[in-house]
């Protein structure tokens, strides 16, 4: 019998909307792009043009009751999330959020029993952990006891304002930092407790209270400890960093994500022999380290894309690796960190 596609919305028709609809040009074999939202409404024609199919809207109520869409992907700044979830869950349609869920764990934890309740399929934009990456990573930290990890996200400041405002964007560690902490939760383990200290002074660009640097302290459940660095200080590509390391006793995974992932190991290693190859004395790596590398295959993005809409084509969200009320563990997580940074005490991270 003949089955109507899908149809398929988006509200917030700028940056990482402009990589979705990317993505979706691929995807006209499974779903139909119906309608675009945008409180520019140039923004949302625009979308149109591109997609070659759909409506402008400026109002994404008018657009849910005429377009009537299946699912919608919602790419909204942090601090406009609230309504749109709410409505959408009202109307039960299946939505696919870009990250930080919200600005506070009140209205994401709010939306996510409300997902529980209406059961729809809802998913986050966590594309990291649909790189090929992931698997491996995942074995090394099966197969060794990680003592430490340590991460860093640094970058520049974004040209946009809402970003510099912490009261919009809630700061780089919910915002943009966020990935890597997602990404230590999925391959790692859940965190205890973070202790979160913030310095600025070097940029100080004009209306910005986000701060330039922060670095977190990680007590994770399973007894190791974390390190991570989050900056937007940076103002040239060569000082930019982003990596996780996990390091055992005698080898350590540098997971780049979305781009690679390095394995250190000695290169003829004997079971008792004291372990040297990590650093010299010097502090430099040891040339006996033998390195495997992994490169990152294909778009993370696109999969995470395609794996959301065929769960709402089908009506089964079981490949969905970063649903909603997962989504909003890292959420908490996050904005543990922010409460430690706001207050100077360690702060427990607590899911309940
Ligand atoms: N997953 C990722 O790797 C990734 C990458 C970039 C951005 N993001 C996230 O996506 C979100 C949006 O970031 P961006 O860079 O696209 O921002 P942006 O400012 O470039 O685009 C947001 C768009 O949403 C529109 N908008 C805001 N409120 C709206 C509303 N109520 N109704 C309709 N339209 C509305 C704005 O007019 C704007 O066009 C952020 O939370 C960001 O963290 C995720």
């Amino acid at each position: 019998m003949f089955q109507p596609m899908k149809k398929l919305a988006m509200i917030g028709c700028e940056g990482i909307g402009s990589v979705h609809l990317e993505h979706f040009l691929q995807f006209k074999d499974i779903v139909e792009l119906a309608g675009f939202c945008d409180l520019v409404p140039e923004k949302a024609q625009n979308f149109c043009d591109i997609a070659g199919s759909g409506k402008a809207y400026k109002d994404f109520k008018a657009m849910y009751d005429e377009v009537k869409p299946d699912m919608v992907f919602i790419c909204v700044p942090p601090f406009a999330h609230g309504e749109i979830e709410l409505e959408t869950i009202r109307r039960g349609i299946h939505f696919f959020v870009e990250k930080p869920l919200a600005l506070t764990a009140e209205m994401a934890r709010d939306i996510a029993a409300k997902v529980k309740e209406a059961g729809i399929i809802a998913a986050a934009g966590f594309q990291c952990r649909y790189s090929n990456l992931v698997e491996p990573t995942k074995q090394f930290i099966a197969e060794n006891s990680v003592i430490l990890v340590e991460a860093s996200r640094i970058t520049g400041m974004p040209e946009l304002a809402w970003w510099h405002n912490k009261s919009k964007s809630g700061g780089m560690l919910l915002e943009s930092t966020i990935h890597q902490l997602d990404i230590i939760r999925y391959l790692f383990d859940e965190p205890e407790t973070v202790t979160t200290m913030g310095a600025s002074g070097w940029v100080n660009k004009e209306n910005s209270d986000v701060d330039e640097l922060t670095t977190t302290m990680i007590r994770f459940r399973n007894g190791a400890l974390g390190m991570l660095s989050s900056g937007c200080y940076a103002t040239e590509g060569a000082s930019f960093d982003s990596n996780i390391t996990f390091s055992a006793r005698d080898k350590r995974a540098i997971h780049r994500i979305i781009e690679s992932l390095e394995i250190h190991e000695k290169e003829d290693f004997t079971p008792g022999e004291v372990a040297y190859f990590v650093t010299k004395g010097d502090g430099g790596l040891s040339k006996s380290a033998k390195i495997t590398s992994y490169k990152q295959e294909g778009d993370a993005g696109l999969a995470c894309d395609r794996t959301f809409i065929e769960a709402v084509v089908h009506g089964d969200s079981s490949k969905i690796r970063s649903p909603y009320d997962d989504a909003l563990k890292t959420h908490l997580f996050a904005l543990a960190c922010n409460e430690s940074l706001a207050t100077g005490q360690t702060v427990k991270v607590t899911y309940e």
